[in-house]
């Protein structure tokens, strides 16, 4: 055992001069290791203090602990004082600023059926028509009743309907449904406001059926007229300005077909004339081929009575399309499934930008 007497204020001396020195925490660490580690110099005093004879230990013990106190708060002092400066040096270099433009470009798209539900808007506010929506969960009246379609009638039996089981019933105890179609906005509107009524009403419908054109869940338009003196010729003139518009083109050919719906009397189906190119793309009009677009017709005199109009004073017609069928014949999807499933390729090869806004003076197309 080393017996020279340990000279405690030189080492204290030593180790905080050591400790004022280090510049980092690594250098700082290695000088508590040199003093207070496994073999340091202070663990080293404080074994020593068994060896000794009680009076001793009893003189020297006090010191070599004081020691070790002072050592454990200067170390614990510059460790403070070194992390500080650590951090304030990360701060000051990495600065913000705001002002830079943003590095990653946006991805986000608008939808298709947005775009083209957005286009229908425009074309038709331009036509004084206004946005009217009704409940995408329907009662029998709204959906079926008062269109003319009666419980026992065979165009239910079309419409693939997704019902709600026996919890969820209107007033008459008959289950409620997911709306078909977008007519029961024509009955709500015909209800809640007087005539004149001039409006469109975009949205979802929902059908059990699922291929490449059909999806249970896909989006209608609809446009109801009523006001006095209305004619087929309005009819006539508002869709052909209409898919004038729509497909931006002056020669959109419409072949009007005798039809059958039955809230419509008579009823007309629209064809589009069409053909196709050498790369096998629709081009619109021309004669050689006709696609169907739109049902439309005069409104039947029972649909305007069963919501509680005169229908010797009161006339008008209707149409209705699917929107998902008009944005695949406008933009040149081929599988309407794809428009539901979120693969963000299609989404960007499809999607319009936000500031794309559809107007009738820029154009509304793309
Ligand atoms: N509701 C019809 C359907 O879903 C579409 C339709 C046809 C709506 C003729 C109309 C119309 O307003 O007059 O098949």
């Amino acid at each position: 055992m080393n017996q020279e007497k340990p000279d405690l204020p030189q080492l204290k001396e030593d180790l905080i001069a050591a400790i004022e020195v280090a510049t980092s925490l690594d250098a700082l660490d290695a000088v508590r290791v040199h003093a207070l580690g496994k073999s340091g110099v202070i663990t080293g005093l404080l074994k020593t203090l068994g060896g000794m004879a009680p009076e001793q230990r009893t003189e020297e013990a006090p010191k070599i602990q004081a020691l070790r106190n002072d050592i454990t708060g200067a170390l614990a002092g510059k460790k403070a004082e070194l992390e500080r400066e650590e951090l304030e040096a990360r701060l000051a270099t990495e600065k913000q600023d705001m002002t830079l433009p943003v590095r990653e470009r946006p991805t986000g798209s608008v939808h298709p059926v947005g775009q083209v539900m957005d286009e229908l808007a425009e074309i038709f506010a331009d036509l004084g028509f206004a946005v009217a929506t009704g409940p995408e969960i329907e009662d029998d009246w709204h959906n079926f009743t008062a269109l003319n379609i009666p419980p026992s009638h065979p165009a239910r039996a079309e419409h693939d309907t997704f019902y709600f089981g026996e919890d969820r019933t209107d007033e008459k105890g008959r289950p409620m449904m997911l709306r078909t179609h977008t007519s029961p906005v024509q009955i709500r509107t015909m209800t809640s406001q007087k005539p004149p009524i001039y409006i469109i009403a975009p949205g979802r419908t929902y059908r059990s059926d699922s291929d490449a054109t059909h999806t249970p869940m896909f989006h209608q338009i609809e446009g109801l007229v009523i006001d006095r003196g209305i004619t087929m010729g309005h009819l006539k003139w508002t869709l052909e300005t209409f898919l004038k518009a729509f497909f931006e083109r002056g020669d959109v050919t419409l072949r009007f077909r005798p039809g059958y719906f039955p809230f419509t009397e008579p009823s007309a189906e629209i064809d589009v004339g069409y053909s196709v190119d050498e790369k096998g793309r629709t081009v619109i009009g021309g004669a050689e081929k006709w696609m169907e677009v739109l049902g439309s017709g005069m409104v039947n005199r029972r649909v305007i009575e069963a919501c509680g109009l005169d229908p010797d004073v009161w006339q008008g017609f209707a149409f209705g399309t699917g929107v998902d069928r008009l944005a695949m014949l406008k933009y040149g999807m081929d599988d309407l499934r794809a428009f539901f499933d979120g693969d963000l390729r299609w989404l960007r090869h499809y999607g319009f930008s936000a500031f794309d806004v559809p107007t009738l003076s820029g154009g509304v197309g793309a």
